[in-house]
């Protein structure tokens, strides 16, 4: 058997464009244009392009960006003093700091600041609270684009077996509470699991977000399953190049997987879609108006 490829930049593009299809009925209601503000501390190569990227997706959606660069060796005084003046700037409906910040600065201590109605990665404590009690929150955005691709892919997924592989607070903390509330029966494993295999192969749906290259082959999956791989790592493939390659093992894992994300091109290109969703969402929020119909 060999897996469906599933489409996650076509999906993506189809909800920025849905998003940027329901941007000329908010600016007529309201006046303004929804806006989201980026802050990158410092000049790491690789989040200087996503901070690019996501500003240019934003201009793209019809919405207003900010970007905001401080220099590496900011003070942490001077981010939370940004962070204040964007939570006080009505232009401004999303706030994200790029992560991660450099080594002297607190990264929860500066989520902490930003304005939970403004938080449209979903960080802030409120946030994930929120969601795990199951309320109304900003949700981040990579599980969310996840949970888009797995309804898109399997319709309803109550009572499925679901794997969540690593536990981070970003992305497998929050998948978790995501697939819970869809009525599926959750594992999170991570790296003091024991026989991981094993868990693993209970998944009809596997979530990989742990970082490690192509740790996840195809022996180690059930046969269906449906196969979503968080990771992006960059691996060496001699002669000096280097191949991106996520933390499943495409090429084993497609022929017993069911459905399976590319990376490059699978779950990546849904992560800044939803960016763009939760500003609309978050600025919809702030003017006390109803999200528009299906985003
Ligand atoms: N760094 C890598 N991914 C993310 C993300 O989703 N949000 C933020 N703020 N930083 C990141």
């Amino acid at each position: 058997m060999t897996a469906e490829i599933i489409d996650g930049k076509a999906f993506a593009d189809a909800l920025r464009a849905q998003v940027a299809g329901a941007v000329p009925a908010f600016v007529d209601a309201t006046g303004r244009k929804p806006g989201l503000a980026v802050v990158l501390v410092g000049d790491d190569p690789a989040s200087s392009v996503y901070v690019r990227f996501k500003g240019k997706a934003t201009l793209e959606a019809g919405m207003e960006s900010f970007e905001h660069r401080l220099p590496e060796v900011s003070g942490q005084a001077e981010l939370v003093a940004l962070v204040e003046q964007l939570n006080a700037d009505d232009r401004v409906d999303g706030i994200l700091v790029q992560l991660p910040l450099p080594g002297h600065m607190d990264d929860k201590a500066v989520i902490a600041t930003i304005d939970p109605a403004k938080d449209v990665d979903g960080f802030h404590v409120a946030n994930a609270g929120r969601l795990a009690v199951g309320e109304k929150s900003l949700v981040p955005c990579t599980p969310f684009g996840a949970l888009a691709l797995l309804k898109h892919r399997l319709g309803d997924l109550s009572g499925l077996e679901a794997v969540v592989l690593g536990r981070s607070n970003i992305v497998g903390k929050p998948m978790a509470q995501l697939l819970l509330q869809q009525n599926c029966t959750v594992t999170i494993a991570h790296s003091r699991t024991r026989n991981l295999p094993d868990v693993v192969r209970r998944g009809d749906i596997v979530i990989a977000a742990v970082g490690q290259p192509q740790l996840v082959r195809g022996d180690w999956l059930k046969p269906g399953a449906t196969v979503i791989d968080v990771g992006i790592n960059r691996i060496q493939i001699g002669d000096g190049k280097t191949r991106l390659v996520g933390d499943v093992d495409f090429d084993s894992a497609k022929e017993v997987a069911g459905a399976i994300t590319p990376v490059p091109g699978g779950v990546g290109p849904m992560t800044i879609a939803v960016l763009l969703r939760n500003t609309l969402v978050a600025a919809h929020a702030r003017h006390d108006l109803r999200a528009p119909e299906g985003l």
